[in-house]
């Protein structure tokens, strides 16, 4: 990951900002990027030299910003981690058209935006084919499988899944691999938050044990699955959905 040059969405907080600790520790050039200014400003701090770009993944001149900087200070761009996401908790009945408007904004058009930005930048690099570059979108377990109280959330993640596969088969040829990772229910500054929503308490513990490991993943441990998937270690690995999930899949 020596020199890479990496960008990160949604790395002011959680799985992004792990991913974005986890790749400079590796030697990488890190462009993180998030709505969050103060938040990118605390990463920086703890990460000297990171390049930072606040912007709205659901907003194309804002993600068009993001490749820009990372190919304006670096030269080119490398790998691409699609993280920006908002997660709501809820059923179908207690949501609107708007709710569901507003996720698939940012979780879907926003990492549709994000791997079409950075497949542009990638596609000019040299390599064999042509292009050379490696994407990793997160999905999620919600994007695999069908659960209680994420009918507003999961579909979006169905898209993070999907957009994974049709990327890959479209760039396979051309030396761009797009792959994600499905974490479980990871300890992040948003599932910590849930205990303060409505029902957020009981999902959380229900769900705790439906993870065969019977805990929460840790962002970390979703930064070492992204860290494999993007780097040369995975290099015939491509349009894969790797869970990151204690097991909860696999039932
Ligand atoms: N935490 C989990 O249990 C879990 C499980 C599976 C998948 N995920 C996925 O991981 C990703 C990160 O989740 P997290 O738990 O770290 O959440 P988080 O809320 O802790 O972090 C998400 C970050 O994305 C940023 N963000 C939100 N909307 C944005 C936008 N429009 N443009 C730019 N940045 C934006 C937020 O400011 C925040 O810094 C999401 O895609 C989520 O769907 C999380």
């Amino acid at each position: 990951m020596r020199d890479q040059v990496c960008l990160v969405t949604g790395a002011a907080s959680g799985i992004g900002r792990a991913v974005a600790v986890r790749f400079r520790a590796e030697g990488a050039h890190v462009v993180a990027t998030d709505l969050d200014g103060p938040g990118l400003d605390r990463l920086a701090e703890q990460l000297p030299g990171t390049t930072t770009v606040v912007g709205d993944v659901s907003q194309a001149a804002d993600v068009r910003r993001m490749v820009d900087a990372a190919v304006e200070r670096y030269g080119r761009l490398d790998i691409a981690v699609a993280n920006a996401g908002v997660l709501p908790l809820g059923e179908i009945t207690e949501a609107d058209g708007e709710d569901f408007d507003r996720v698939m904004a940012v979780d879907g058009r926003g990492m549709f935006l994000t791997c079409k930005y950075a497949i542009e930048a990638m596609a000019a690099n040299s390599g064999d084919g042509g292009g050379r570059g490696s994407i990793v979108c997160i999905s999620s377990i919600s994007g695999e499988a069908g659960q209680r109280g994420q009918a507003v959330y999961g579909p979006a993640k169905f898209v993070a899944s999907g957009l994974t596969k049709h990327l890959a088969v479209e760039w396979a040829d051309r030396g761009i691999r797009v792959n994600a990772v499905a974490p479980g229910t990871i300890r992040t500054e948003r599932v910590a938050r849930l205990p303060q929503e409505p029902g957020g308490a009981a999902y959380l513990a229900a769900i705790e044990k439906l993870h065969p490991m019977a805990r929460l993943g840790e962002p970390a441990e979703v930064a070492a699955a992204v860290l494999f998937l993007a780097s040369p270690e995975a290099s015939f690995i491509t349009g894969a959905v790797l869970p990151v999930d204690g097991g909860y899949l696999a039932q």
